[in-house]
């Protein structure tokens, strides 16, 4: 089956950089994630739809080893300018996350996951989890933010609406959950409107 759904298109996000309407943009890095780089073991990780990079920064800094993928040219720029500012070597990806099973197998500790499974057309959410089983080392934990759990698959998106039954069926088969919590340190719009679910990998 030839999927062509406007969301594959690096252009389509690549516009929305651009024209500096990047509403789901934090500018600085996620506090939850911030606070579970301080109780973690360091390791390699992963970020998928990694946007301007903020979170690959901080966990650059927290001494983790990481690869930040995204296809869209302005938001890889802006993490690679990040990334030298603040001096950390991160290993940037400007490519397609549905490509990347085959130069990382079983090649991550983490995964981190925001506001991507919600940007990619709801169709490609299978491949997605075969992705990211793929990438993840054996016993590697897949640390998603799960977005937005107020919206209506009629409302369309992206963002697309998500689910936590739906989540927890895609990986459901081979994963277990380790963490699940409406997390304290949501921000404030996002706050009851995001799950933090951490699957690990079997
Ligand atoms: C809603 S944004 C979220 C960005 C970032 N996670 C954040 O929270 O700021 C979705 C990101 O995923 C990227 N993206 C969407 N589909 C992708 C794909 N197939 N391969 C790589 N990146 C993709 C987009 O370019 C965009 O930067």
């Amino acid at each position: 089956m030839k999927l062509n759904f406007k969301e594959d298109k690096s252009q389509f996000w690549d516009d929305i950089y651009l024209e500096d309407d990047a509403g789901w943009d934090l500018k600085c890095p996620t506090p939850v994630f911030e606070s579970i780089s301080e109780s973690i073991p360091t390791g390699k990780l992963c970020i998928i739809g990694c946007g301007r990079g903020y979170d690959a920064v901080m966990f650059a800094q927290n001494g983790f080893d990481v690869t930040a993928v995204d296809f869209a040219p302005s938001a890889i720029k802006s993490l690679k300018t990040s990334a030298s500012l603040a001096n950390v070597d991160i290993n940037t990806v400007k490519g397609d996350l549905f490509l990347l099973a085959e130069e990382y197998p079983n090649a991550f500790d983490y995964i981190i996951e925001q506001t991507c499974f919600c940007a990619i057309n709801p169709n490609r959410r299978n491949e997605y989890e075969r992705v990211v089983r793929s990438i993840l080392k054996p016993g590697g934990q897949l640390i998603g933010l799960w977005f937005p759990l107020d919206k209506t698959v009629e409302e369309g998106g992206p963002p697309y609406a998500t689910r936590i039954d739906e989540v927890k069926t895609i990986f459901g088969s081979g994963w277990e959950i380790v963490k699940e919590e409406f997390p304290e340190l949501s921000i404030e719009p996002r706050k009851g409107r995001e799950i933090l679910i951490i699957f690990k990998k079997n």
